[in-house]
């Protein structure tokens, strides 16, 4: 098994790495355009390999998609990090060229391989690999809704002052500042509505944070998160090469689910061999389909850009 991880940026590294240590294949290419700059990371972590004791190569790239041939899954992290102050939706214009190139040429070697999309705004990201390549709908995953689940399930664990790992809970909508929809009704911790166990000054404070969270961490680093952002990847990467069949919130083509088309936007979906495999309806109330509906005009409004850019 092969899997490329293009762009060896904090996110693109630090997915590798997560799948390096979880052994998630036994080639992983690590591709970037900065000459020399994916050779150096791919040869640092190789260097953690008999620390850690993983026995994934890691091969750096510059550029040569000759290198990533064969891969069943690639992850595409390209683009330029927001800065402090700066929305997802602003890198809109520079990120867009940068990953139809990069989806293209994964795709000239790699016909058959599933392609997750982490780039931003990753909404808009996803929507374009699937209007250019052409692909199955089933083979475009955007990532952004399993990392703000993770951060939803984070900033739950701390107002319950309990074990993360014993929530569940789902932020769907767009991945987006203002267009991520934290499912707090849906939310539960072992099984327990957290509804029952916040009140709700509490819980408009967690699903807030958790809209934010990304914003948050910029302002505290200088650039973009990586840890959760490249964690979040090599999970859905888990769930397709081991065909775990996990539900996540994912990034997918609607074809009237929850009330949507032609568009993709953020959704519980099951995530295996097959790349994502089916949705899952979580029926919605008046409120959160309206919220949903907003999102997705937002995210339809973003999408137009693609269309100016002569890019779909
Ligand atoms: C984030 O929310 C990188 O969009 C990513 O941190």
């Amino acid at each position: 098994m092969k899997i490329t991880v293009v762009g060896a940026g904090a996110v693109g590294a630090t997915c590798a790495d997560n799948i390096a240590r979880k052994e998630l294949a036994e080639e992983l290419v690590l591709l970037d355009i900065k000459e020399g700059f994916a050779e150096g990371k791919a040869i640092d972590m190789m260097q953690t390999a008999t620390l850690l004791g993983f026995d994934t190569k890691i091969k750096g790239v510059t550029n040569d998609y000759s290198q990533t041939a064969g891969s069943a899954v690639a992850v595409i992290t390209s683009g330029l990090p927001r800065k402090p102050g700066m929305t997802r939706e602003e890198l809109i214009g520079i990120n867009a060229g940068i990953v139809k190139g990069v989806a293209e040429n994964i795709l000239k070697y790699s016909p058959d391989a599933i392609i997750i999309v982490i780039s931003n705004p990753m909404d808009t990201m996803t929507y374009l690999a699937l209007k250019s390549l052409g692909l199955p709908k089933n083979r475009i995953i955007g990532m952004g809704g399993t990392l703000d689940s993770a951060r939803f399930k984070y900033y739950l664990s701390v107002a319950l002052n309990c074990n993360s790992n014993d929530l569940q809970g789902f932020v769907i909508g767009g991945h987006g500042d203002t267009t991520m929809i934290p499912l707090t009704r849906y939310a539960t911790y072992q099984s327990l509505p957290v509804t029952e166990l916040l009140d709700k000054a509490t819980l408009d404070k967690v699903a807030a944070d958790t809209m934010v969270g990304g914003a948050t961490l910029t302002g505290l680093l200088g650039t973009s998160a990586w840890y959760a952002p490249g964690a979040a990847g090599a999970a859905l990467v888990e769930s397709i090469v081991r065909d775990e069949k996990k539900l996540f919130t994912c990034c997918v083509a609607l074809d009237g689910e929850y009330g949507q088309k032609d568009i993709c936007l953020g959704v519980p979906v099951i995530v295996g061999r097959n790349g994502w495999e089916k949705v899952i309806d979580y029926k919605l109330n008046e409120e959160e389909q309206a919220s949903f509906n907003k999102s997705a005009d937002a995210v339809r409004a973003m999408n137009s850009v693609l269309h100016d850019m002569q890019l779909v």
